[in-house]
């Protein structure tokens, strides 16, 4: 972590001392190589254990499928096969002079479209890459000249359009040493620093600015608000219809008439006291800013159980969660019967005899659980499918969209993620009308209930989702796959992030981009729960990206396994502002130079929220230029994560951002 900010200037002493120390270590070593013996170490005979891959595992020989080694048709006896993303640091021990090798994608792919590429590091230094190579091509030769490094690092990555197929040679790949073999050594470690400053005793208000509902549907809204308890809540110019708690600071009622009404939330302790303004828009829109909550999925999976769901809504008051936005509590698929399951927690009649949808065993009460979750100041959801049967085989809503909607509603729920599943059975073909029809459907069903529901499509980005789901009554959805919890969790965070490049504008107020869930904290398979596999730089990266596309922040880990660092990427109240901002901006691309990316979004008060992104494996220095963001003139910049004013920046802002780190900053214009 702890990037470093501004541009190092080099003074001509340093470079001239630079030019020195390279012309001696050009010197020195060739002539000490001269006079002794040079031996040939294959990197096939280091131990590969060391070298990390997104698929299979680093083979010695042979290709990562076992296979010998072949490139473009040529046939190599040594070498190691492995697979994007794949990286391998290695101790030269200072006595390697050089490495060289044939690289390439193996035929094994046949005919697949995996595309890589390679490159060599040296004490973090870019020294050769072979630029993109697509399968099937021919084999390309690195010689990369050793002396004088200490540290080498062996990168492939992918082509920039995923990891599939991504079988990748180092053939014939050998060091020429003299003295010390070189040896394998674990990649560096990185601290999980904590950048979040902890919330100031006094009170602080957070979370929305504006606030949606329908006419005379139920309303809920808790007052998210940091600092000492005990605290006062108050509301000038609440719309006629709500009340508040002043304990609790939940408004509760019900609004009849139609408007944008501008209240006054206010919040007191012993310490001080502040006011902010909430708009509450009485309409046919909601998710006026992108829903915040939790979900089941990437922790119990289909082992979700009431008592896990009343946890988590625990978990999200006690951590203080729920004082930073965090509302919804949604339970994932698995809650309805399983029809010929044996299990009996799961199996049995999948409906009651008028045909309304039964929860399994696991949920004995689910008017009982929504009303523990609204207790506590939260909101309820939940899941299904329109085909049959959910993803996960359980009791789907096909043929039964109104009246699953109608018990839905009358159990309480606030929230519906639609996933469309087993609906490809049904659907005639891939057309847009069949693609569309399930979500029409229930959107007219949903329209009907005395009770507003946030409507989360589920499939994936089909026929481009984005252009269509708020037509479908959508309020956000899914634009591509399950992030999913493997170890290349890391690519599909930027790939699924960066996919985001230009369907901003479909993204806004009342209907969002959902690219899944927040992978962050504990998370796991089927109960077998471990720790993210995204590194700390890594979730700086997911949470910065997530806000910046103004996606809906659902953390998915283990509600009660919070742990401090995890807390502080979920609960800056900075950085959520960049996700809540009333604007509805998504943010887009302004740059891009190899692994260096900068993203950027409007904000309601005329300042830009502004990321920058190294996709590599060392720290580099990524800059954001005032002319690709659109701006001039000078400008605050202030960091979000350390919510700290750097400075001000004359026509650029430059930061030293770690291996697959993010840096977040705000720019206000300086008037
Ligand atoms: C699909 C969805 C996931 C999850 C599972 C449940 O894979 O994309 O988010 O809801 O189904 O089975």
């Amino acid at each position: 972590m702890n990037p470093e900010y501004g541009v190092k200037k080099e003074s001509f002493l340093s470079r001239a001392m630079a030019a020195g120390a390279a012309l001696m270590l050009l010197v020195l070593p060739t002539w000490a190589a001269d006079s002794a013996e040079r031996e040939t170490v294959w990197l096939s005979s280091l131990d590969l254990g060391k070298m990390t891959a997104g698929w299979g595992e680093p083979q010695i020989d042979r290709s990562v499928q076992e296979k010998p080694i072949s490139i473009g048709g040529k046939r190599f006896d040594k070498g190691v096969g492995t697979h994007a993303t794949s990286a391998m640091y290695i101790d030269l021990k200072r006595d390697a002079k050089r490495f060289s090798a044939f690289v390439g994608v193996d035929d094994e792919v046949n005919g697949n479209v995996g595309s890589v590429e390679f490159r060599v590091y040296g004490d973090h230094k870019l020294l050769w890459t072979s630029g993109l190579i697509k399968a099937g091509d021919r084999a390309r030769e690195a010689d990369v000249d050793l002396r004088g490094v200490k540290t080498l690092m062996l990168l492939v990555k992918s082509g920039g359009d995923g990891v599939s197929y991504d079988h990748a040679n180092w053939a014939d790949a050998k060091f020429e040493i003299v003295g010390d073999k070189p040896e394998a050594i674990d990649p560096p470690v990185e601290k999980a620093i904590i950048l979040t400053p902890k919330p100031s005793p006094k009170p602080r208000i957070n979370g929305a600015k504006v606030f949606g509902v329908r006419p005379g549907s139920p309303f809920l809204f808790t007052i998210p608000a940091t600092g000492n308890r005990p605290m006062e809540f108050s509301a000038k110019r609440l719309p006629d219809g709500l009340r508040l708690d002043k304990r609790t600071g939940r408004i509760t009622g019900s609004v009849a008439k139609r408007g944008k009404y501008v209240a006054t939330l206010g919040a007191k302790n012993a310490l001080g006291e502040t006011e902010r303004e909430l708009r509450i828009v009485v309409g046919d829109k909601l998710a006026l800013t992108p829903p915040m909550g939790w979900n089941s999925w990437y922790c119990f999976f289909t082992t979700v159980t009431d008592k896990m769901m009343r946890d988590a809504a625990d978990a999200m008051v006690n951590t203080g969660m729920i004082n930073h936005g965090y509302s919804y509590v949604n339970i994932d698929d698995g809650w309805m019967i399983k029809p010929d399951s044996n299990d009996p927690a799961i199996g049995g009649e999948p409906r009651d005899a008028a045909g309304k949808i039964n929860s399994n065993r696991n949920f004995p009460d689910m008017k009982g659980l929504t009303d523990y979750i609204h207790s506590k100041g939260l909101k309820a959801g939940l899941y299904t499918s329109p085909g049959p049967l959910t993803c996960a085989g359980y009791t789907g809503t096909y043929q039964h969209e109104e009246l699953d909607a109608q018990r839905f509603a009358e159990w309480g729920f606030d929230f519906l993620k639609y996933d469309w599943c087993s609906y490809g059975r049904i659907a005639k073909d891939n057309s847009l009308d069949e693609r569309q029809k399930p979500y029409f459907v229930m959107k007219a069903a949903l329209a009907k209930l005395d009770r507003d529901f946030i409507y989360n499509l589920c499939q994936y980005g089909m026929s481009n989702v984005w252009e269509w789901g708020a037509e479908v009554g959508g309020h956000c959805w899914r634009t591509t796959g399950d992030l999913g919890i493997a170890t290349s969790l890391y690519d599909n965070v930027v790939r699924y992030g960066f996919f985001h490049d230009g369907k901003e504008k479909w993204a806004g107020p009342g209907h969002w981009n959902d690219p899944d869930y927040l992978l962050i904290g504990w998370i796991g398979w089927k109960g077998a729960l471990r720790p993210t596999p995204l590194s700390p730089n890594e979730q700086y990266t997911h949470v910065s990206l997530w806000c910046l596309l103004a996606a809906p922040l659902i953390f998915s880990g283990d509600m009660t396994k919070l742990d401090e660092f995890t807390l502080s990427l979920l609960t800056n109240d900075e950085v959520i502002e960049i996700d809540q901002d009333p604007l509805g901006r998504q943010a887009s691309r302004i740059s891009q130079e190899d692994d260096r990316h900068v993203w950027a979004k409007d904000m309601e008060d005329g300042s830009k929220a502004v990321g920058l992104f190294n996709t590599g494996e060392i720290a580099t220095t990524v800059t954001a230029r005032w002319p690709d963001l659109g701006i001039s003139g000078k400008q605050r910049v202030r960091d979000l994560w350390r919510q700290k004013d750097i400075g001000i920046f004359e026509s650029s802002f430059s930061a030293e951002v770690p291996r697959h780190g993010a840096v977040l900053v705000r720019l206000f214009p300086v008037r």
